[in-house]
């Protein structure tokens, strides 16, 4: 497996990943994630560097992640989502070799914080804890200790408040 930049042409193998990975909307609708994807790569918050996709030994793409630059009270900050892996191919290490590497990405372009909305008996693995522990609130106070959060290199205690999402999170 190989983990690498998003490049053009995997724009529709990214949406046959999350178009996969994630619940149908209502009447079979198309996930929301996989329009959230489109959505973000036109935004102020897209870093290119931050969408990540992994190969399998075929060069076929079976998992993508992105994280996309958001604001703790004006300091940019990264939100980390949507991760999806195709469903036949998950529970073999792909999404922990994306979560390892987008992290590692956002830490070496000096951002001090990750966050993310999702599951608690997933993401503790790759250092997240609840984010109010660390001072750090979701952006609806209703998503209690599943709104996590991860220190990167830079980050310091003074690193406190409100978290907003990239634009498109907030039409969701
Ligand atoms: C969540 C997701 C990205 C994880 O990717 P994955 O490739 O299946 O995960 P990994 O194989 O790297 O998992 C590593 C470890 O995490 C844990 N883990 C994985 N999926 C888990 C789950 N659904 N619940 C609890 N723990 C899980 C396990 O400990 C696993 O190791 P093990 O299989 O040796 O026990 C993938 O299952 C997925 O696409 N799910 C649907 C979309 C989704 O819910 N995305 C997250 C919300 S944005």
């Amino acid at each position: 497996m190989l983990i690498r930049r998003e490049v053009a042409a995997d724009v529709e193998a990214i949406d046959r990943v999350h178009r996969a990975a994630f619940a149908a909307g209502a009447g079979g609708a198309e996930p929301i994630e996989v329009g959230l994807v489109h959505a973000l790569r036109v935004d102020a918050g897209w870093v290119p560097a931050l969408s990540l996709v992994a190969e399998d030994a075929g060069g076929q793409v079976v998992g993508h992640v992105v994280c996309t630059e958001g604001s703790l009270e004006g300091t940019p900050v990264v939100g980390l989502g949507p991760i999806g892996v195709l469903p036949e191919v998950q529970r073999a290490g792909v999404g922990r070799a994306l979560m390892h590497a987008v992290l590692a990405a956002a830490d070496a372009l000096g951002y001090p914080l990750a966050v993310l909305l999702g599951h608690l008996d997933y993401y503790p693995q790759f250092g997240f804890r609840p984010a109010a522990t660390l001072g750090v609130l979701a952006p609806d106070p209703a998503w209690g200790d599943h709104f996590q959060a991860r220190p990167l290199a830079t980050w310091t205690p003074e690193l406190r408040g409100r978290f907003r999402y990239a634009a498109p999170f907030e039409a969701l």
